[in-house]
């Protein structure tokens, strides 16, 4: 999950490490309040995209009438295809040299990297390209972290002038320690600047955080920006279903991801040949799927109003075809005791572990809404056929 900067702002804060007074605004009228307290400020458009300030999103105001005007200019405004619902005010840094210094989880070289440059303010992918010798990569051993030495090493591998140096050392102990603490992907300073007086200042805050790990930060739930969540994909994650929300047509349910993802393929590939109609969600539910995690998975793919046919692909394991059906048929029942009517047509293919058995159950129900096909080529390409046939 990425933060906006008024989020990683308070984070790089509560973790000790210096960063300028600063307040959120959703209206002219709040950024005022907040620039009152503030004085002179600059108002930050926030945006989850890199590049607001080449946009126009970030500029500077001498009182408190003058942040309300800016506030006014950049809330509403687009950036990249993201409209500025809320701007930070922050004081203002009378900036003398403008520095980048960023942890990120890299994967290729399954460890950590610290990036650093002397060469801040401006995209640090531009400096790599013109300047590559301005950019120190540094890979930091996940057990050893940064502690007062590594920082050291960090300082010289980046040519940080020595007036800095104690100070760049310094964030880059605690911000290592934001990174860790909050379980982090990514966090990143730019500019870390140094201002006319001498002082190193965070200004700006990018964070990524692992949500893999939000078990055990119950207070990164309150950092989701609830107008951004899918609500389809809301309700999913209430129900610990692993869904993701596509813009197709054609509804999805598997059992394990890989295989999901493959279906994914094949009902794009065969929606081609019927109107290009594609797949509408990925839903993986699992090894032992119930009747009652099927019935929720099709109550998800059935309220999304674009699904206009459904394709159940499942390959019996660990948890046979026959139970599988078992949980097809019942969780049909179970729909309709929600007060569900069912209406879109479902393509089942079930193959593997007592097939036969679960194809018996299946017809055995005669359900007029369920067809079955038993290969999976065969199957997608039905349920592109419906889907087509419904739009
Ligand atoms: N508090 C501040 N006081 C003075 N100048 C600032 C302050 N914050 C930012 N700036 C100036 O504005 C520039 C852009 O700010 P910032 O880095 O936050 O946005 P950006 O780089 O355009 O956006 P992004 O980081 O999303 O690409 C900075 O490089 C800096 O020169
Ligand atoms: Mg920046």
């Amino acid at each position: 999950m990425d933060l906006f900067e008024y989020q990683g702002r308070d984070l790089f804060e509560r973790h000790g490490l210096p960063v300028l007074g600063g307040g959120v605004a959703e209206t002219p009228q709040e950024a005022r309040a907040i620039a009152e307290r503030l004085g002179r400020v600059v108002v930050k458009a926030q945006v989850k995209v890199g590049g607001r300030g080449k946009a126009g999103g970030v500029k500077l105001a001498a009182d408190a009438d003058e942040a309300q005007a800016r506030a006014s200019d950049i809330l509403g405004m687009d950036i990249k295809g993201h409209t500025v619902h809320k701007v930070m005010l922050a004081e203002t840094a009378d900036i003398a040299d403008e520095y980048y210094f960023s942890y990120l989880l890299d994967r290729a070289n399954r460890t950590f990297l610290c990036i650093a440059s002397v060469a801040g303010g401006m995209e640090i992918e531009q400096v790599a390209e013109e300047q590559p010798d301005k950019v120190a990569k540094i890979a930091i051993d996940a057990n050893k972290g940064v502690d007062a030495a590594k920082a050291r090493e960090i300082v010289a591998a980046a040519q940080f002038p020595a007036e800095v140096a104690d100070q760049v050392a310094d964030i880059a102990v605690k911000l290592w320690q934001t990174f860790v603490a909050e379980d982090a992907t990514l966090v990143e300073v730019n500019p870390l600047a140094k201002t006319g007086n001498g002082k190193v200042l965070c200004l700006d805050a990018k964070i990524t955080l692992d949500e893999n790990a939000s078990f055990r930060h119950p207070d990164h739930e309150a950092l989701v920006d609830q107008s951004a969540v899918d609500p389809l994909e809301q309700a999913a994650k209430a129900k610990d279903l692993n869904y993701v929300k596509l813009d197709g047509e054609v509804g999805i349910i598997g059992n394990g991801a890989g295989l999901v993802m493959s279906t994914l393929d094949v009902v794009a590939y065969a929606g081609e040949r019927h109107g290009g109609v594609k797949p509408a969600n990925f839903l993986d539910i699992g090894g032992g799927a119930s009747a009652a995690v099927m019935a929720n998975g099709l109550e998800i793919v059935l309220s999304d109003p674009s699904v206009k046919s459904v394709f159940v692909n499942v390959f019996g394991g660990i948890t046979a075809c026959d139970e599988v059906a078992n949980g097809i048929v019942q969780a049909l029942a179970l729909l309709e005791q929600r007060g569900e009517r069912v209406t879109k047509p479902l393509v089942v293919r079930l193959d593997g572990n007592n097939a036969e058995a679960g194809r018996a159950i299946l017809d055995g129900a005669n359900n007029p809404l369920v067809q079955r096909v038993d290969t999976m080529d065969g199957a997608a390409e039905r349920a592109a056929e419906l889907a087509a046939a419904g739009v």
